[in-house]
C-alpha cells in the first residue's frame, strides 16, 4: 500500500509506525555526536534514555501513541544555554533525516512547525 497518500492514516503509521521513528531517531543522534558543534551537549548523558524519550515524543507529535514520560521541554534544557544557532542546527538534523527517510513533505513541514512552537522553551542563549 502507498501509506503515503493516505491522509486518513495519522502521520505516525504513514511513516511507519515504531520501526520508523526508531531508526529516525537513531540516525538524528548518530548526526548530532558527529557534529562537532553540538556533540558536547551529550556528553554524560543517558544517550539510550534520551533516545527512548525522543522516541515517544516523537510517536506523540506524529499522532502515534501517547507514552512520553521524560521532563517537560524546558526543564529538560534548562540551563544548557542552547544558542538559536544551536536549536536550528538540531532542527536541520532532523530534518535532514527526515528527508533521508524519504517521510511525507506534510509531514515534515508539520514536525518543523511543532519546531518553530516549543523553540522558545529550548533556546536560552
Ligand atoms: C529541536 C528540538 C528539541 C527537542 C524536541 C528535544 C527533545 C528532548 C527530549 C525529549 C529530551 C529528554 C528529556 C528527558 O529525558 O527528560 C531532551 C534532552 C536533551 N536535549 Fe533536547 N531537544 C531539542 C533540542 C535540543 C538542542 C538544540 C540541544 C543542544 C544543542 C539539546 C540537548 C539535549 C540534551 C543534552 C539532553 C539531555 C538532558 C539530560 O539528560 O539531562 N536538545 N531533549
Amino acid at each position: 500500500m502507498n501509506t503515503a497518500d493516505a491522509p486518513s492514516m495519522s502521520a505516525y503509521d504513514r511513516i511507519g509506525g515504531a520501526p520508523a521513528v526508531t531508526e529516525a531517531v537513531e540516525r538524528f543522534y548518530r548526526r548530532l555526536l558527529a557534529d562537532d558543534e553540538l556533540s558536547g551537549f551529550f556528553t554524560g548523558t543517558d544517550l539510550p534514555q534520551l533516545k527512548r524519550h525522543q522516541v515517544a515524543l516523537i510517536s506523540q507529535v506524529l499522532d502515534g501513541p501517547k507514552a512520553y514520560g521524560g521532563r517537560e521541554l524546558a526543564e529538560a534544557h534548562r540551563g544548557m544555554d542552547i544558542s538559536p544557532g544551536q536549536y536550528k542546527a538540531v532542527g536541520m538534523h532532523l530534518t535532514a533525516v527526515l528527508e533521508e527517510l524519504e517521510v511525507p513533505r506534510d509531514i515534515i513541514d508539520s514536525v518543523e512547525q511543532v519546531l518553530t512552537v516549543v523553540a522558545p522553551d529550548i533556546i536560552e542563549a
